[in-house]
């Protein structure tokens, strides 16, 4: 099979970012600096830090502000205040992994029991240019005590889509679905421009509380576990066919 291109989060936000359309759905997104943190603490209060070219939830830290100089740091399922901004850097820096980190604005994604999920939408063509087609999707939920929804490193859970949306605290409109498609179908498009020999992308998607869809980050190797974890194999084998193709 064809080879993946192997790009960081970054570059993949700048190909996005292009699009008009996009730019609705995607985070604020900025390189880590020191004064890019606060910048971003004074303006959002609960922020996400990510490595670049990470994977599978590791390395994610959300850091929220306390007030009175103290910061909330959660990382992985450890939580820690910290005081004042020079420590809380320092201590952040120490949690980093050896990647370029990147900074985003927390989504306040729908939650089901107080566990936060977001969505993986499969998006596959069979060849430069074959239209983009979604091939399947399937709600992630986070694993007690995380703020990361990838289920192997947060023991998390799959579930159907209309299922957690249901069971969710989002006030979901009628035609959500459909958003998410055409929202992931357009980042498909902007990514296959970008990267041609691109043949499947696993977009994580979060919804917020008001029922509205944010691009979180594309997978260019996107596995396949999460659909065969479902009991309905429907996506699964649909997502075969086309790679077989
Ligand atoms: N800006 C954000 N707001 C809320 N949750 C986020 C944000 N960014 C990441 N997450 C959570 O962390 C998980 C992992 O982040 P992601 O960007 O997909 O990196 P990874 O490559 O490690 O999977 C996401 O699936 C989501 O649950
Ligand atoms: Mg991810």
């Amino acid at each position: 099979m064809r080879k993946p291109p192997n790009v960081g989060k970054w570059s993949k936000h700048q190909h996005l970012v292009k699009s008009e359309f996009l730019r609705d759905y995607l985070p604020a997104t900025r390189q880590f600096t020191p004064e890019t943190l606060w910048e971003y603490v004074e303006d959002y209060q609960k922020v996400m830090l990510k490595p670049s070219g990470g994977g599978g939830g590791a390395g994610i830290i959300q850091l929220t502000d306390r007030g009175e100089n103290r910061y909330l740091v959660h990382a992985g399922s450890a939580k820690r205040i910290v005081e004042g901004r020079t420590k809380t850097v320092e201590y952040v820096k120490s949690l980093f992994r050896p990647k370029p980190y990147l900074l985003q604005p927390l989504i306040p994604l729908g939650k089901i029991d107080g566990r936060p999920f977001d969505v993986r939408v499969m998006v596959q063509r069979t060849g430069k240019n074959s239209p983009w087609i979604v091939t399947g999707w399937v709600a992630k939920l986070a694993g007690p005590g995380f703020v990361v929804t990838n289920v192997a490193r947060s023991r998390g859970k799959v579930l159907p889509l209309k299922t957690a949306i249901r069971l969710s605290n989002i006030s979901a409109s009628e035609d959500l679905e459909e958003e998410i498609s055409e929202v992931a179908l357009a980042a498909a498009n902007e990514l296959g421009k970008a990267y041609p020999t691109l043949r499947a992308i696993g977009l994580d998607m979060g919804i917020d509380i008001e029922g509205k869809p944010w691009i979180i980050e594309a997978n260019f190797r996107p596995s396949l576990s999460l659909f065969r974890q479902l009991k309905d194999q429907t996506f699964y084998r649909k997502i075969i066919a086309m790679q077989k193709h």
